[in-house]
């Protein structure tokens, strides 16, 4: 059965660094209404925001102490209802991101369980009595997860940053408070949610150390903290009391899922309409999360792992695809090395992802082709993630310059600088220094002189309309994703298949023309000029999406 959210293309919006409206160096809700013209005529359904409540920003909003309140650093309430208005004219929904998982530390909730241990508060959070560490678990942000409360022989857990306490999803009162609150954006009109590190809200009971997994004697907290056994309880009941009723859009932000999962989680009856899969992300590290365990990859092992969870996900349902967000590097510099400014190769890239089998994600600036950048010093750095695995990578035996290089790559900054919207100053995204400075080489890339034909932008927006509006419109959404064996070196292709019709989409990532056999016939939609495949050619970069059903 098809289902409403399936049509969706959503544009993910960081909005600290998308467009700022007075001049405070900061991006705003009114600076996103200011954009909704270029977000539209862009051709995507939805925009996700990262999170605008009330926050002391210690992990860029991920860390919530009031989810019924605007941030004044983006503006009012009343702003956010304009933008809920302004996007209903232009047809444009919002999708929402729910933290769940934690709060911020000065959140009234947790500011009450400091204060008086016997408040009801208190078992809104996980406190344990004690007057050691309770075990060995390392946060994600690094350093042990737990926190000593001040005077009291009792420490809290925090699976993310130290002003960032787990909620006690084992509280029924706590869960209720929950959907109260999502209830209450429903029915502002939101139906879309993105569910924050969701599968971390059960943790494994027995609260015991284990096998340390690096340098400090500490071991991830992922290992006994995300996708617990009982987690489905918690899910299901979300899904129940909020989600299914309002027939809401949900993803989910699920990294570690083995195969054995999507059934459970998008499957007919799942938690969620999406999960975001995250093994592609991680080629280049050897355990998945730790920065400076770099080992070699290759284009090969990038289409190899997403043919491969493809092909698992669509048994069961739908994730959403992606290249590129607010915690990945730029998708040119990761998967492009020396041909990231190469303007077939990033259209090559872009149209790889984005008529795979799920629903597409874009992240601001992807569509003008932006990439990271270069900080020489750590005290260049914003992103308390970087700044911890930088210290980590040293730690562990590298060199400063080592660590530097680890943190540059895969630093959560490098999506996080304004959006370049011109090549004035500030890159017209402010008229004073912006909070994370774009260096000078992000203006290369900009929405004003993108306006040309030929550009990037314009190559993504004819991407989203063909997905869109083309006669294969149906079997690019709803068609079932078939890896095909080129027979050629970094020459990769997948088939879209819907009922007897299909296509064939081919991308060359070689810097030279290629001779690939399966590559004939009309094409029906390709980053060259052409209408019909040249007897097997592809050119440098080129991708063609081919008919096949003559
Ligand atoms: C998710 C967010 C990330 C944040 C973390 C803690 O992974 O995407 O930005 O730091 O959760 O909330
Ligand atoms: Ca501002």
């Amino acid at each position: 059965m098809k289902k409403w959210w399936q049509n969706e293309i959503v544009y993910q919006i960081y909005p600290r660094s998308f467009k700022d409206s007075n001049s405070d160096g900061y991006g705003d809700i009114n600076g996103i209404i200011s954009k909704l013209d270029y977000i539209k005529k862009l051709g995507v359904t939805m925009i996700w925001l990262t999170p605008v409540y009330k926050s002391p920003m210690a992990d860029n909003g991920y860390d919530i102490s009031d989810y019924y309140y605007i941030n004044e650093e983006f503006g009012t309430m009343e702003d956010f209802d304009k933008l809920i208005d302004e996007c209903n004219i232009r047809d444009i929904k919002i999708m929402m991101d729910m933290v769940l998982n934690h709060t911020s530390d000065e959140h009234p909730w947790f500011k009450e369980a400091l204060k008086d241990p016997t408040s009801k508060y208190h078992d809104y959070y996980i406190f344990k009595a004690s007057k050691e560490v309770p075990n060995n678990w390392r946060g994600q942000f690094g350093g042990s997860a737990w926190e000593k409360v001040d005077g009291r022989d009792e420490y809290y857990l925090h699976t993310y940053h130290i002003k960032q306490p787990d909620l006690n999803w084992e509280n029924p009162k706590l869960r209720e408070e929950i959907y109260k609150m999502i209830q209450w954006w429903i029915d502002k009109g939101i139906k879309a949610f993105r569910l924050d590190a969701i599968n971390h809200i059960k943790k494994n009971p027995s609260y015991a150390s284990i096998e340390p997994d690096g340098y400090d004697g500490l071991a991830a907290i992922k290992k006994m903290g995300r996708n617990q056994e009982g987690l489905g309880e918690f899910l299901t009941e979300l899904n129940e009391r909020v989600f299914k009723p309002n027939n809401c859009m949900t993803v989910a932000e699920t990294a570690g899922l083995t195969n054995e999962m999507y059934k459970d989680f998008i499957g007919k009856d799942g938690y969620f309409s999406l999960v975001f899969d995250f093994r592609h992300t991680a080629l280049e590290l050897e355990s998945g999360s730790e920065w400076y365990s770099r080992k070699e990859w290759e284009l090969k092992d990038l289409n190899d792992t997403l043919m491969e969870t493809q092909t698992n996900i669509q048994k069961y349902g739908w994730s959403g695809i992606y290249f590129e967000n607010h915690d990945q590097p730029r998708s040119t510099s990761k998967y492009l090395g020396n041909y990231d400014e190469n303007e077939d190769a990033i259209k090559m890239l872009g149209a790889y992802f984005f008529f795979m089998h799920g629903v597409p994600f874009i992240y601001q600036g992807q569509e003008l082709g932006m990439k990271n950048f270069v900080r020489k010093s750590i005290e260049d750095f914003d992103d308390i993630d970087s700044i911890n695995q930088y210290h980590r990578a040293i730690n562990e035996g590298y060199s400063e310059e080592e660590a530097l290089f680890i943190v540059n790559s895969r630093s959560r900054d490098n999506a996080r600088v304004p959006f370049a919207w011109d090549d004035s100053s500030y890159v017209g995204f402010s008229d004073v220094n912006p909070w994370l400075m774009p260096l000078d080489d992000n203006s290369k890339h900009n929405a004003k002189s993108e306006e040309k034909e030929n550009s990037i932008l314009n190559f993504y927006r004819s991407m989203i309309d063909f997905r869109k509006n083309s006669d294969i419109s149906e079997i690019l959404i709803y068609g079932k994703l078939e890896p095909v064996e080129t027979k050629t070196k970094d020459v990769f292709a997948y088939r879209r298949k819907l009922d007897s019709k299909s296509v064939l989409c081919i991308f060359n990532f070689n810097d030279k023309d290629v001779n690939v056999e399966i590559n004939k016939g009309e094409i029906l939609f390709s980053n060259y000029h052409m209408e019909q495949a040249q007897e097997g050619t592809l050119k440098p970069f080129q991708m063609n999406i081919l008919d096949e059903n003559n």
